[in-house]
């Protein structure tokens, strides 16, 4: 699928985005979609990956399990590109299955990327973004958030955590001015769902895991959700606030 790229988009094109998790998947989508659209972007993660425009996007090695390296980060893309008016956070793994098997590392593992990677980043930009009054933030939650799914429930409740922290957050904010809403992504056709089952499987459903399937006939791809988060950065989304956007073509059946 082909989703328009380019033209200016008020709130976002000659803004300065932070995104985490930019290197591939849904993050790498959300960079190059904000660069499309004239933003200047920060993309972080554990590693680097592959050269992009440089006009556009700097890369910054960070991991958003160490605290101090992501104000080390945030402060580089400040001194870099300049003040932050979008933060994207889109970093997080996939630890899955009985919860027993889960070990220590796993548990860790998913609460220190998915749930505290998200709220250190917001910390370190939420100072700078009061200060100038100015701000959108925008973080990736998922379907398993809401919706119970076997194997995923140390995984949902990080995702849990992400869409309650984001109201939390959106409301010590908005006295500024500021904006934080969560995207709800299902099935996207990425690296992580490939590790979890494939795409014929997650349309199709499977009623012994209580998966009903995806009633849209497709997954997403992840241009599906970097539209909706550059919606959200936008000024076209002004007024919205405190809102988590579930984008799995009904799979969850919520709304
Ligand atoms: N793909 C799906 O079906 C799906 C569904 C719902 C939600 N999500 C969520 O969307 C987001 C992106 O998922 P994806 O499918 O693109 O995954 P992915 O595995 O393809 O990409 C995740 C990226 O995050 C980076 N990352 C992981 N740990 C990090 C750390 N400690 N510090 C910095 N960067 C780190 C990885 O290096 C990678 O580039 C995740 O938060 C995921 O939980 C994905």
């Amino acid at each position: 699928m082909t989703i328009s790229s380019g033209g200016h988009v008020t709130g976002v094109t000659g803004r300065v985005a932070l995104v985490t998790g930019a290197s591939r998947g849904i993050g790498a989508a959300v960079r190059d979609r904000l660069a499309a659209a004239g933003t200047l972007v920060g993309a972080l993660d554990l590693d680097i990956g592959e050269p992009q425009d440089p006009a556009q996007v700097a890369a910054f090695t960070c991991d958003v399990r160490d605290p101090e390296a992501v104000e080390a980060a945030v402060r580089l893309v400040e001194q870099e590109l300049g003040p932050i008016a979008i933060a994207v956070n889109v970093a997080g793994v996939l630890r899955h299955g009985p919860l027993a098997q889960l070990g220590e590392d796993d548990l860790r593992e998913l609460f220190e990327v998915n749930a505290l990677g998200v709220i250190r980043i917001c910390r370190a930009v939420a100072g700078p973004m009061v200060r100038r009054r100015q701000g959108a933030i925008v973080n990736v939650a998922s379907n398993a958030g809401h919706v119970p799914r076997v194997g995923l429930a140390a995984y949902g409740a990080s995702k849990a955590a992400v869409i309650a922290f984001t109201r939390h957050l959106a409301l010590e904010l908005a006295h500024a001015g500021i904006r934080c809403n969560s995207v709800s992504p299902g099935s996207t056709d990425t690296a992580m769902l490939s590790a979890l089952t494939s795409a014929d499987r997650a349309i199709a459903g499977d009623a012994g895991r209580f998966r009903l399937g995806i009633p849209l006939g497709r997954v997403a791809q992840p241009a599906d959700i970097a539209e909706a988060v550059l919606w959200l950065a936008s000024e076209r989304a002004r007024h919205v606030t405190m809102q988590d956007l579930v984008i799995d073509g009904g799979a969850g059946l919520t709304g």
